[in-house]
């Protein structure tokens, strides 16, 4: 499906972001990833668990259901179940047989997030999840804080699409965080297989709309770099930097501030997905106030991902070719490794190396 091939949605064999850590508790929490109903849970000694969300007998979701200890009873005619998928119990008979079970997933609490894989088990390798110190979570002196979860009405795709392309800043965003600079400097491209990333070094511009209402920088012009490293098939962790441009009386060059924000697109039917997004800042840093001046800038991603969905829905899920441009060298790529990882499972012959990161913080 676009922008994909015909039948290709997204990788099976992949961590994707389910939840913030702080979401999963004692109350059972659903989700749906790739098409996989889900239902989420904290055990009694704090680990996590994800099963189907299915319950086999008459297909009611467990996510809405009891839990009892670390058994999910489901709420229709209560057969349990296990944090292993086994069917412990059948009210209606003596015995639940040894057959009967859910599947469960891989899940694990990394960073600020929940992970899990819907693939393959035996492939579920926590060392390909992105490193903590790479994406500036760990030794970088910065404290991670979750800020917005969102179900959004279009393929997840569309979102990762948005996050490949900065210079929609300029416009989609240019009456927040964008000026016109955002897509004019030359874009640094750096990949490895699983991975790109893309960095723009924005010299003596105006600062940004939102930043100068609320005063952020004491200063009428910045050198920004801005940078997005996109861990495939979903997760984007973004840096900005700013400092005193280099005509600057006082301080020419110095630093003023830095912050890491991170993105988590995953796809949760082919025309839903969730996104979660979330910031690391020094202490220095003022959270409320970004949340309240970055909220409007997600809702704008939000809101042409959203109509750019119902505009293919004309088509029947088929647009026209798109109109191709430089600037579009990280979309390219990205989608053509997304691609890729997602024929090495239909071809489980092709191997497909991935990203592994060289330390996990
Ligand atoms: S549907 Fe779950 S026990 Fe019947
Ligand atoms: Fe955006």
């Amino acid at each position: 499906m676009y922008p994909f091939r015909k039948g290709s949605f997204a990788p099976r064999n992949a961590w994707y972001v389910v939840a913030f850590g702080h979401e999963i508790g004692r109350a059972l929490l659903g989700r749906t990833v790739i098409n996989t109903p889900l239902a989420i849970y904290r055990k009694e000694d704090g680990g996590l668990a994800a099963l189907d969300g299915r319950c086999p007998h008459r297909h009611f979701p467990l996510a809405k259901s009891c839990l009892e200890g670390d058994v999910v009873r489901c709420g229709y005619h209560g057969f349990a179940f296990g944090s292993d998928g086994q069917c412990v119990d059948i009210p209606s008979q003596a015995h639940a047989p040894r057959a009967f079970r859910v599947a469960t997933y891989p899940i694990v609490e990394h960073g600020l997030w929940a992970w899990v894989w819907v693939g393959d088990a035996d492939k579920a390798d926590p060392a390909l999840l992105p490193s903590l110190a790479e994406i500036g979570l760990v030794g970088e002196g910065l404290t991670g804080h979750p800020l917005f979860f969102h179900q959004v009405a279009c393929r997840y795709q569309l979102l990762n699409d948005n996050l490949f392309d900065l210079s929609h800043l300029a416009f989609l965003h240019g009456t927040s965080i964008g000026t016109l600079e955002n897509a004019t400097p030359p874009e640094e491209l750096s990949k490895r297989p699983g991975f790109v990333s893309s960095m723009r070094r924005i010299r003596n511009a105006p600062v940004p709309p939102v930043m100068h209402r609320l005063g952020v920088y004491p200063t009428e012009t910045i050198d920004r770099a801005m940078g997005m490293e996109s861990y495939l098939p979903g997760f984007h962790a973004g840096i900005t930097e700013v400092a005193y441009p280099a005509s600057h009386p006082q301080s020419p060059g110095e630093p003023i501030s830095r912050n890491r924000v991170y993105h988590a697109i995953t796809p949760a039917t082919p025309r839903t997905c969730y996104y979660h997004f979330a910031v690391a800042v020094d202490e220095t840093a003022d959270v409320e106030r970004m949340r309240a001046s970055l909220g409007p800038v997600i809702d704008e991603d939000i809101f042409a991902s959203v109509e750019i969905e119902k505009m293919i829905d004309l088509y029947d899920g088929d647009p026209p070719p798109e109109l191709m441009v430089k600037g579009d060298r990280k979309p390219v790529e990205g989608r053509r490794m997304l691609q890729t990882m997602m024929a090495a499972e239909e071809c489980p012959s092709t191997s497909v190396a991935r990203s592994r990161p060289t330390a996990n913080g």
